[in-house]
Order: structure tokens, then C-alpha cells, then sequence
């Protein structure tokens, strides 16, 4: 497996329940390396264009406010098999599919409030760590 890099969001709806700690403790406990980490509050264009592939969903407005409704934690975890690795770690989209032991099954509140969001392939976790970070704020 190779090494890799993915991007991660604590959502708004965790950090206002003070979950980060226990959310980063998830991602260390299953061998992520976090190697970079920023709490901030998401403009609307950021929220946007983060989430453009959606933009023509019914869910995309309800998306849009809930992630600018309060801050974030942004981070990008690297490890072996890193993206798929975060993905199993979440759990499903919908926490009512989420398997025991995730993040999404402990602590999401619905489909659109579920806590995370993390890069679904090499294409994507590249795009969106380069959406939030600079090269130099990535230390490895
Ligand atoms: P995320 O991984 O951040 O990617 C898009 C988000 O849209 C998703 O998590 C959910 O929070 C949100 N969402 C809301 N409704 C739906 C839906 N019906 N299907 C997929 N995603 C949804």
C-alpha cells in the first residue's frame, strides 16, 4: 500500500459539541498521521466552491449553511492506504448505515450534520488539500 495524503473537515456540527479531541484520537488511533490542522470559520463562496460537484442537489443550500453556520477544523492526515483508511474510519454518509465504531455511527446527528467529510479518491483528497492549504503548511 502506498503512502498517502487526504483531506479531512470536523464539521460544525461536531466542533460545536467540543468533539475534536475525540474525533483527531479516531484518526491517530487507526495509524493517520495528522500534518496539518486549522480551525476556521468557512466564507460561503469557500463553502461553495468546496462543495461545487453538489451544487445542482436538493440538499446543496441545506449543505451550504450548515457548514458556514459555525467553524471547522480542517486537517490532512497521511498514512499508508491514508484515503481509503479515513474513509472506514467515518462511515457511511448517513450515520443510520454507519457501522459501529465509526465516527459518523457515534457522534453524527443526520445525513447533512454527520460530523466529518473526508476525500473520496487520490483526485479529490489532491484538490482538496490544496483548496484549504499552502504547500509549506503541510509538515510531514
Ligand atoms: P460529505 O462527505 O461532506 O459530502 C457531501 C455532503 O452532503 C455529505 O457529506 C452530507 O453531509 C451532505 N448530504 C446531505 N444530504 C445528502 C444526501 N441525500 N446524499 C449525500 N450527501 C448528503
Amino acid at each position: 500500500m502506498a503512502l498517502e495524503r487526504t483531506f479531512s473537515i470536523i464539521k460544525p456540527d461536531a466542533v460545536r459539541r467540543n468533539l475534536i479531541g475525540k474525533i483527531v484520537t479516531k484518526f491517530e488511533e487507526a495509524g493517520l498521521t495528522v500534518i496539518a490542522l486549522k480551525k476556521i470559520q468557512m466564507t460561503r463562496a469557500q463553502a461553495e466552491g468546496f462543495y461545487a460537484v453538489h451544487k445542482e442537489r436538493p440538499f446543496f443550500g441545506e449543505l451550504v449553511e450548515q457548514m458556514i453556520a459555525s467553524p471547522v477544523v480542517l486537517q490532512v492526515l497521511e498514512g499508508e492506504g491514508a484515503i481509503l483508511k479515513n474513509r472506514e474510519v467515518m462511515g457511511a454518509t448517513n450515520p443510520a448505515n454507519a457501522v459501529e465504531g465509526t465516527i459518523r455511527k457515534e457522534f453524527a446527528l443526520s445525513i447533512g450534520e454527520n460530523s466529518v467529510h473526508g476525500s473520496d479518491a487520490p483526485e479529490t483528497a489532491a484538490e482538496e488539500i490544496k483548496y484549504f492549504f499552502s504547500d509549506d503548511e503541510l509538515v510531514g
